[in-house]
């Protein structure tokens, strides 16, 4: 039985999810969470589609056991590649995260919209159904992260290496005259403030995490699951390789835990 009182769970490839882990419990302060960083396995970007379905199962089937009463894949690319199995197989309550290209596409100038993510969400038949019916009116250039992920996940967010492929990944963009950039994978928005730097003020960075809480806080709110007791949220956060990365991106508190485990 699901009670309201039961935790939210989240899985990411590894400690980027954590970006959407903030939104949702900022947005829910009253509700508990277990987050798995399944950095072990980190990038899913460039695994199949099998070997991401499989990764996603070993993540849902840990938090059913914690009886997590939803599950948020923070994580495009298992979103894209392994959502509509997911719901399909289990019956909990999912949340995916798609690339936010529809407020991108409403409020471009200049027609043309970048997206960055990783090679698993772009060339994945979800996101091409989905950004094909943008594409009647606005253009949209796609550029793969490639080895953005591991930089974030080997604790080089503000490394020499890493503006060095920020910049051979967005100068091209820049040049397609976009005005609008998506980040289309959750490890992206801690770069933001490096992305900032080299794109100007004038381009305007999207990406999914407010969205993703509101879409959380409407579906606990129809399976009437929001956990309405003046409760002080816990918070565990487990990770299957070092915590030293993890421990940068969150803050631990009496509440707010962070475990090494294997999973
Ligand atoms: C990855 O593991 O390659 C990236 C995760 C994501 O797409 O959000």
């Amino acid at each position: 039985m699901i009670i309201n009182k039961h935790p939210i769970g989240f899985f990411d490839s590894g400690v980027g999810g954590t970006s959407i882990w903030k939104e949702v419990i900022s947005l829910l302060p009253n509700e508990n969470s277990i987050y798995l960083s399944d950095s072990k396995n980190a990038p899913y970007g460039e695994k199949s589609k099998t070997q991401i379905i499989n990764l996603c199962i070993k993540n849902t089937e840990f938090l059913l056991k914690e009886n997590c009463k939803l599950i948020v894949v923070a994580c495009n690319t298992a979103t894209t590649n392994a959502i509509d199995f997911l719901r399909e197989k289990y019956s909990v309550p999912f949340i995916g995260i798609e690339p936010a290209i529809k407020p991108a596409a409403l409020t471009t100038k200049t027609n043309t919209i970048g997206i960055l993510a990783t090679k698993g969400t772009l060339h994945s038949s979800l996101f091409e159904k989905t950004s094909s019916s943008f594409r009647k009116n606005i253009y949209i250039e796609e550029i793969v992260g490639k080895g953005l992920v591991e930089l974030i996940e080997d604790g080089k967010l503000h490394s020499k290496e890493m503006t060095i492929l920020l910049k051979s990944y967005l100068t091209p963009l820049l040049k397609k005259n976009i005005d609008a950039l998506v980040l289309g994978c959750t490890h992206y928005p801690y770069l933001i403030p490096q992305i900032r730097e080299i794109v100007g003020n004038k381009i305007n960075i999207i990406d999914s995490g407010e969205a993703v809480a509101r879409q959380t806080k409407a579906i606990l709110t129809k399976f009437q699951l929001l956990n309405a007791t003046e409760n002080i949220a816990k918070h565990t956060l487990y990770i299957n390789k070092s915590k030293v990365v993890l421990k940068q991106l969150i803050l631990e508190t009496e509440h707010t835990k962070i475990i090494q485990k294997k999973f």
